[in-house]
């Protein structure tokens, strides 16, 4: 190289980069940087990241998607940034800080991208938003969801304004996104600052445990301005956001564990609105009677149960994916499948008790809003009530006035204004015989007659029988058509 003594170090590195290269055939410069981008940020930090227990952005889609299933787009894709020596050669890596192209689960077609914590710890710049924005295009166009794989530090700080209108890009394809094509983020390192916008925007947001964590600003600007002392794993790890603030549906053990559990939610949701959700080969009879069922409730009414073994019981293969699992556990939501198709389930857990919490926190704001899901639902909609259904309760959870196709009581189901203790208080206040009113109360509300006379259930069955009705009723019912006025959009209570 001629005049390298007065080159720089750098520069003469430079100057062998470019003067090798151009002696490469295009053929070899293609192969040279596709195995550039197939490493990401070097050997070292990919050691760091396995020291950590994270696997790398790579070996995360290659256990997500199917075998040889990964289409990659935008290999060649490198930062535009020239500022902060980022121009440099070894400041550029091919495919920049995400990988990002679609794949199959299962056999079925879902666009991905996952975030390269080796490059510049995963931020986003200007390209990386780039990349991301145009699988959600493509997603959008032909219809199938989004999985995106975070693990980032942020907007990448060299870029400056370029990487923040990175993030509003795909902030605003997230919500055009919504409600058209399911979308998946599963936080499997840092998510912090404005970048937790687009995984709070998305359908569901899982987590790793120990290994992710979610903030928008982080501990030490927390101790500079509240003078509080918490560590990340307390401020947005996934215990604080599964349990406490509800931001997370649900932490998994590690990448290995959180990667199959996507693989397996993913079987439950159809591929966009326009698609039915996938109907799978079902191995449990659908005629199966539960004769467990039959006495699960106990006699006593003040007597908890477990309405997860109701779940259990009447779904097939007992297999039931459940969503935010430790929060609000007085409720119990999540996905299953009733002779192989997919279900949501919405149940009351009686084992979890209530009280002024509740109101303190808002119940009136949060119980129209499940009240508003339930009206607003066009899709079949089958409720059974197995034991009370009191006040609020009974009109809330799918009655027949919000449009449930069918509803159904057990025999040990009770349908009143509100308990007998506290409906003789009010009613009978100062009078004598309280004991003899309750019981008369009791006599009258607590049992499904009073509802069944009326209509507003279609029939008091056996409990042993429920997954045979349910599954019957859902094949009269898959054929429903619904719709609801025209509006601008819908306004649901917040
Ligand atoms: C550029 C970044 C980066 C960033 C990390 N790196 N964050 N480069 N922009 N935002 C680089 C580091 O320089 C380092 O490069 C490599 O990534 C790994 O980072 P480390 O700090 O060594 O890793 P670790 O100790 O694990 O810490 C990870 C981290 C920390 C907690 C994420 O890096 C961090 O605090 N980063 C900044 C987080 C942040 O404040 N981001 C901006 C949020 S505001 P080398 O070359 O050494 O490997 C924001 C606004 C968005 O995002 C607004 C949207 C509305």
């Amino acid at each position: 190289i001629p005049y390298a003594g007065a080159l720089t170090r750098s520069k003469v590195l430079q100057n062998a980069r470019c003067y090798s290269v151009s002696h490469l055939s295009v053929q070899e410069r293609i192969e040279q940087k596709r195995k550039a981008a197939l490493t990401g940020g070097g050997q070292l930090r990919i050691a760091a990241q396995h020291k950590r227990g994270k696997l790398t952005a790579r070996e995360r889609l290659e256990l997500l998607l199917d075998p040889d299933s990964f289409v990659e787009y935008d290999m060649f894709v490198e930062h535009r940034c020239s500022d902060f020596g980022m121009e440099a050669d070894h400041n550029k890596y091919p495919g920049d800080s995400v990988v990002t192209g679609q794949g199959r689960i299962n056999g079925r077609l879902v666009y991905v991208f996952s975030q390269d914590f080796t490059v510049f710890g995963g931020s986003l710049s200007g390209a990386h938003a780039q990349k991301i924005c145009k699988i959600m295009d493509q997603a959008m166009m032909v219809g199938a969801p989004v999985i995106g794989l975070n693990d980032s530090g942020g907007a990448r700080i060299q870029e400056g304004v370029e990487s923040l209108a990175g993030y509003a890009d795909i902030f605003l394809r997230n919500v055009m996104a919504s409600g058209v094509v399911p979308q998946i983020s599963l936080i499997m390192g840092p998510c912090a600052g404005g970048a937790v916008y687009s995984p709070a925007l998305t359908d569901f947001t899982f987590m790793v445990k120990d290994t992710s964590y979610l903030f928008i600003t982080g501990p030490d600007v927390v101790k500079s301005v509240t003078n509080e002392d918490v560590t990340q794993e307390e401020l947005g790890g996934a215990k604080t956001h599964t349990t406490v603030s509800g931001v997370a549906h649900r932490a998994f053990e590690n990448d290995i564990d959180a990667l199959l559990n996507l693989r397996n939610f993913f079987n439950f949701l159809p591929l966009s609105n326009k698609d039915p959700a996938p109907v799978t080969e079902c191995h449990d009879p659908r005629d199966r009677l539960v004769p467990g069922l039959d006495t699960i409730v106990p006699f006593e009414s003040t007597k908890a149960y477990d309405m997860l073994d109701i779940v259990h019981g009447i779904v097939d293969e007992r297999e039931f994916f459940e969503i935010m699992p430790n929060y609000a556990k007085n409720i119990v939501v999540g996905f299953a499948r009733m002779n192989g198709r997919t279900v949501g389930i919405v149940g009351n857990q009686p084992k979890v008790a209530s009280g002024t919490a509740q109101e303190y926190g808002g119940i009136i704001r949060h119980g129209a809003k499940l009240l508003y899901a339930f009206a607003e639902a066009t899709v079949p909609k089958i409720t059974v009530i197995t034991r009370k259904a009191y006040g609020g309760a009974y009109d809330v959870m799918s009655s027949k006035h919000l449009r449930g196709d069918v509803n159904y009581a057990w025999p040990s189901a009770e349908v009143a204004v509100m308990g007998a203790k506290g409906a003789v208080q009010i009613i009978f206040r100062g009078k004598e015989n309280q004991a003899e009113a309750e019981a008369e109360y009791v006599e009258k509300f607590a049992n499904p007659f009073p509802a069944a006379v009326r209509g507003f259930v279609d029939d008091i069955i056996q409990p042993s029988t429920t997954r045979k009705r349910i599954c019957r009723d859902l094949e009269v019912l898959a054929s429903k058509k619904q719709t609801n006025p025209w509006k601008k959009h819908a306004n649901i209570p917040l």
